[in-house]
């Protein structure tokens, strides 16, 4: 807060026209001056500043004070601009202080962060241990400069090294083990530093105090990015990469370009696009798009153009958009991400495609339609699913009658059968799509573990906790898919009657036989297991065949997937009588799968033609009988209590 009489006093003050004049070229004409316009970069004298007053421009129709346009020039802050005016003009400009309890406790946990930051980065340019990291960066193209300007650094290798340092300096190993800068299993083990051997990107709060570290391996290994653990400074969820830098001129550019990597900011920013932030590794949070709403209301989403980037693409949209913000999709060329693509290309090509981004929702229908989605009524119903979830997400009204609009007119169906589609949240696909999310695991790459954390922040020493006890399947069903699984992994001979078996369901339920892993939106295809656990072990043991070495398999699954694994492969002794173990449990899985089926024709009703209403309900009609053929109860009931 800075008080009102100090405000009036640097208005009064304040030569606006000396200001102004810095970044227009201003003519005495009468009693005021006049110029080009900056703020639509106009070329004839239209824009007008009065020496006792403010500015206007008479085709754009801007106008303000002295204090309105340094914030529009120079994306400063109110208080900014008054401090930033008020230096100019010799007044000054104290904020009076709000709280009066002292210095803020957290001082010192971002001072000791400053500086391990500083040692980072003198190991990084001056120590033979960091010429590793010096060659890394000189591979990458990052020049000293740029390093800077980051404060790159380099924890080393050696174990003892940032301790005794810090030490020195009267850090005792209390504080850096509070700090998570050292870490131990137990009290009697020797302290170890959490970063070793890792290329250190310091992160900023907004008000750009050191909060905590990315550290990135310079060769291969997991995790490839390791981020200080969360604690009362260091909230990954809260924080956005760069941000501090950026917020400037964000608010003058008026729009922020959101990347996913540190790396990608970095290279963004090299190149001299400053209103680059990223999220900390994990999936866009609510906390991290208010955060955004403060600077700027247009949000354009550069992420990598691989599956898994255009997946997160969507999902920090809809995230943005619940939160009104306006959000557009930067398409890279096939195989880029922002990293390479503006090393490549250089800036004025990021720019080009920034300027011909994509509304979010016209990208969607745009893929939607590319991949013929709005051909047939079946895929329409689908197309439709992936759309009204972000219809709904948009918070904005305006923008969800454009919305709903434009999905209308993409799909060829009354904007009413659409809007009454809006309200009406369906099952199946969608519990479909949540069963099958939870399958990426850490060790495929790029997924996530858990509803926010896609690269889960394992500390070096311990391991991720494996849940003990019989693994209990969560999807119904579970048991039938789990005795066959027991089966399939204890019983060579029966193996490929299964697989056979269980190929045959998965079939008959992908609609218009599309087999492909992925669908126009980056979306996964349910598989005929809905358990995550057992799919993987099934769809690993399919890559694999039955018959690979245990471990093989073992390999490709998260801790807790093997233990289920290997419980399963021990239990050789439940299974009683395989033929009829296989029999009922896919008799049951078939069951299943025939009502998803008639459930999702049922889905396409509300957007049928009469003639096509009559076909449809026939082959409910037909599905039906096959279920009551089947002999099992109807799922549905136990499924819409939910
Ligand atoms: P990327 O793998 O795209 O990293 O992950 P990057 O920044 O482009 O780095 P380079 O180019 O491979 O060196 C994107 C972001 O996800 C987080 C980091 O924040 C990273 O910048 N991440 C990634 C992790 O937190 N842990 C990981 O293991 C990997
Ligand atoms: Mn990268």
């Amino acid at each position: 807060m800075i008080p009102d009489e100090v405000v009036e006093l640097v208005a009064q003050q304040a030569d606006i026209v000396a200001i102004i004049g810095e970044h227009v070229r201003l003519k005495k004409t009468g009693s005021v001056w006049r110029g080009p316009c900056p703020f639509h970069q106009g070329t004839n004298a239209n824009f007008s500043v009065m020496p006792r007053g403010g500015y206007t421009c008479f085709v754009c129709g801007e106008k303000g004070s002295v204090f309105t346009f340094v914030q529009k020039r120079l994306g400063m802050s109110f208080v900014e601009a008054v401090k930033y005016v008020g230096e100019k003009c010799g007044v000054e400009v104290k904020e009076t202080e709000r709280k009066r309890d002292g210095p803020d406790p957290r001082e010192p946990m971002w001072e000791l962060q400053a500086t391990v930051g500083e040692y980072f980065s003198r190991v990084l340019w001056d120590a033979p241990g960091g010429a590793a990291a010096r060659e890394y960066l000189a591979s990458r193209d990052v020049t000293r400069p740029v390093a800077e300007r980051f404060g790159l650094g380099f924890a080393p290798r050696e174990v003892g090294a940032m301790r005794a340092h810090l030490n020195g300096l009267g850090y005792d190993d209390a504080r850096l083990l509070a700090a998570g800068l050292l870490v131990r299993r137990d009290e009697t083990e020797e302290p170890r530093p959490r970063f070793r051997d890792r290329l250190m990107f310091p992160i900023h709060d907004v008000s750009a105090h050191v909060v905590g570290f990315g550290g990135r391996l310079l060769g291969p290994g997991e995790p490839k990015y390791l981020n200080s653990s969360d604690s009362e400074i260091f909230q990954k969820g809260k924080l956005l990469y760069n941000l501090q830098n950026a917020r400037n001129p964000i608010r003058r550019d008026e729009r922020v370009i959101l990347v996913e990597g540190y790396f990608d900011a970095l290279r963004l920013v090299a190149a001299g696009i400053e209103c680059v932030v990223a999220p900390m590794g994990t999936a866009l949070t609510e906390q991290q798009a208010d955060l955004l709403t403060k600077y700027s209301r247009h949000v354009f989403l550069l992420y990598d153009s691989d599956g898994p980037g255009q997946k997160a693409t969507f999902r920090a949209a809809d995230v943005l958009l619940a939160k009104g913000l306006e959000v557009r999709v930067v398409t890279l060329p096939e195989g880029e991400d922002p990293d390479t693509f503006v090393r490549k290309q250089g800036r004025e090509a990021v720019d080009k495609l920034v300027e011909g981004a994509l509304d979010v929702f016209d990208r969607k229908v745009q893929l939607l339609e590319r991949a013929g989605w709005f051909a047939d009524l079946q895929h329409k119903r689908r197309a439709l699913d992936r759309l009204l979830p972000t219809i709904r997400a948009a918070s904005d009204p305006v923008t969800r009658d454009l919305y709903l609009a434009r999905a209308a007119q993409a799909a060829g169906i009354a904007r009413e059968v659409l809007l009454s589609e809006l309200h009406t949240v369906r099952r199946g696909s969608g519990a479909r799509a949540t069963a099958t999310r939870k399958v990426e695991r850490p060790s495929a790459g790029r997924a996530e573990a858990g509803p926010d954390d896609m690269w889960p922040d394992a500390p070096p020493p311990e391991a991720e906790p494996v849940p003990t006890g019989p693994y209990k399947s969560e999807v119904e069903q579970g048991g039938a898919e789990q005795t066959l699984l027991r089966v399939l992994l204890t019983q060579p001979v029966w193996q490929d009657q299964i697989i056979e078996e269980l190929g045959k369901i998965e079939a008959e339920e992908s609609p218009g036989g599309e087999s492909d892993e992925r669908d126009a939106l980056g979306e996964d295809a349910p598989g005929v297991l809905r358990d995550p656990i057992y799919r993987a072990i099934y769809e690993a043991t399919l890559r694999h065949g039955a018959d690979a070495p245990p471990e093989v398999i073992a390999e490709e699954l998260w801790p807790h997937a093997v233990r289920v694994y290997e419980d399963l492969r021990g239990e050789k002794e439940a299974v009683v009588d395989a033929k009829k173990s296989i029999a009922d449990g896919l008799r049951m899985l078939r069951g299943r799968s025939v009502e998803a089926r008639i459930r999702s024709l049922e889905s396409l009703l509300a957007l049928a033609s009469t003639d096509e209403k009559d076909r449809i309900n026939v082959a409910i009609k037909r599905l039906t009988d096959e279920k009551r053929a089947l002999g099992v109860q109807s799922w549905g009931s136990v499924r819409r209590r939910r």
